[in-house]
């Protein structure tokens, strides 16, 4: 933060409660609790927030999870470069921008704005606090996020971007940074209208490859300074959802840099070959997303969360397919065991009782071994049975 950091004389450990003195310690340092040996980080005091500590650092300035002072609750406070804000232009253009995206941020998936203002010489936007990270975070903690989660984030963030289209806002900067997720892992849109800002004051904030990072998301006709308009959004949510289906964004890293997409989009990598699993509905919506002509992506956004929600209802189709499928199989397999174990016993049952036809001649003729067969055709006692006496 630049400017004079005034910070509080004490603070109360996070902790235990206990009251760790600040004196002589330095804004954002660590300092330990006397009493449990805890470690707090030093807060700052800027007009009517305390800054706790800093979130990320992004094109504009810093955002600082902070608590206002005045009305008692937490916020997230991103505190704009003084360089930008030195711009006579600045000031207004953002004051316009930061009004739009509260009128948008009625909208659940919307992350709401509370206030703009000026501090010691920096402008400010406080906003809602997302603590639970962004999309970017998540991707690159899981790589490849589940198709159905994916769905179900495009269906949230399309609804965030209508409401805001309705109002005639564009968000312009749709990437992973910017989809935030609360405390509840509600998903929603942050940095509403800002990239325009940005944009108008490119000549105070350095170069726009610098701002902009990286083109991914980016639609081509804003590349080339064409018109953009409420598919150039669909556009950017298709980069997003496609990174976090693949894990990878749709191009090549070694091809799509902002000189060359300028002139040409290289084509978009295809989804199947990193996401081999996915369903044909869901590559198709992405793909339809990502034309490059606007004309060739969806006509409105009532037309896209139709075909979130079609894509959805033939993943979870297929699902309980699978669920039927997989008793099924077992029930078929328990059969299989139950016949063979039945052919088994009755195959040793016909050879125990064919060894005891067998045998039982034997112990028929053994018996008739006994002395009193009448038949005997020697009648002579004691004397072995003939052949014949033994099979009649
Ligand atoms: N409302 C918020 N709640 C919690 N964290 C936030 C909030 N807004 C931004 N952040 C975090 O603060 C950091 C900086 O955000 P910032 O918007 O300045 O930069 P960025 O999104 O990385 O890039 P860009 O300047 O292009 O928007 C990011 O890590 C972001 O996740
Ligand atoms: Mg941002």
């Amino acid at each position: 933060m630049e400017g004079p950091r005034k910070i509080p004389e004490s603070i109360n450990c996070h902790q235990c409660g206990a009251p760790i003195d600040l004196t002589g310690q330095s804004a954002f340092g660590h300092v330990e609790c006397p009493r449990c040996e805890a470690i707090s980080v030093v807060p700052v005091h800027y007009g009517h927030f305390l800054l706790l500590y800093a979130l990320g650092i992004g094109g504009m300035g810093t955002v600082y999870k902070a608590v206002d002072l005045q009305l008692n609750r937490y916020v997230a406070i991103k505190i704009l470069r003084k360089k930008v804000a030195n711009n006579p232009m600045f000031v207004e253009d953002f004051a316009r921008e930061a009004r739009a995206a509260a009128a948008a941020s009625s909208h659940p998936n919307v992350a709401q704005v509370y206030a703009f203002g000026e501090c010691e010489g920096q402008c400010y936007l406080t906003m809602e606090l997302m603590s639970r990270g962004s999309l970017d975070d998540r991707i690159t903690k899981l790589g490849k996020l589940p198709e159905q989660e994916v769905l179900e984030l495009g269906i949230q963030i399309a609804g965030g971007l209508q409401s805001a289209h309705a109002r005639g806002l564009l968000h312009r900067d749709i990437k992973p940074g910017n989809i935030l997720f609360n405390s509840e892992g509600v998903p929603k849109i942050v940095d509403f209208g800002l990239s325009q800002v940005r944009n108008r004051t490119n000549s105070v904030a350095g170069p726009p490859a610098a701002i902009w990072g990286t083109p991914y998301y980016i639609a081509p006709e804003k590349l080339r300074g064409k018109p953009e308009d409420f598919r150039s959004d669909i556009y950017s949510l298709g980069a997003t959802l496609y990174h976090a289906l693949a894990g990878r964004p749709p191009f090549d890293a070694r091809t799509a840099n902002l000189a060359t997409m300028k002139h040409a989009t290289p084509p978009a990598v295809l989804l199947h070959g990193y996401a081999p699993t996915m369903h044909e509905s869901t590559v198709r919506v992405i793909a339809r997303m990502l034309a490059k002509d606007p004309a060739n992506r969806f006509e409105s956004y009532d037309a896209l969360i139709q075909a979130f929600h079609e894509a959805l209802a033939s993943l979870k189709a297929d699902e309980e397919t699978h669920t039927i499928v997989v008793p099924r199989r077992k029930r078929v397999f328990t059969v299989g065991i139950l016949v063979v174990l039945a052919s088994l016993i009755v195959a040793i049952g016909i050879v125990v009782l064919a060894l005891a036809v067998a045998n039982r001649g034997k112990v028929f003729g053994i018996g008739r071994t006994a002395p009193s067969t009448p038949t005997s055709s020697s009648g002579d006692a004691g004397a072995p049975l003939s052949g014949t006496d033994r099979v009649r």
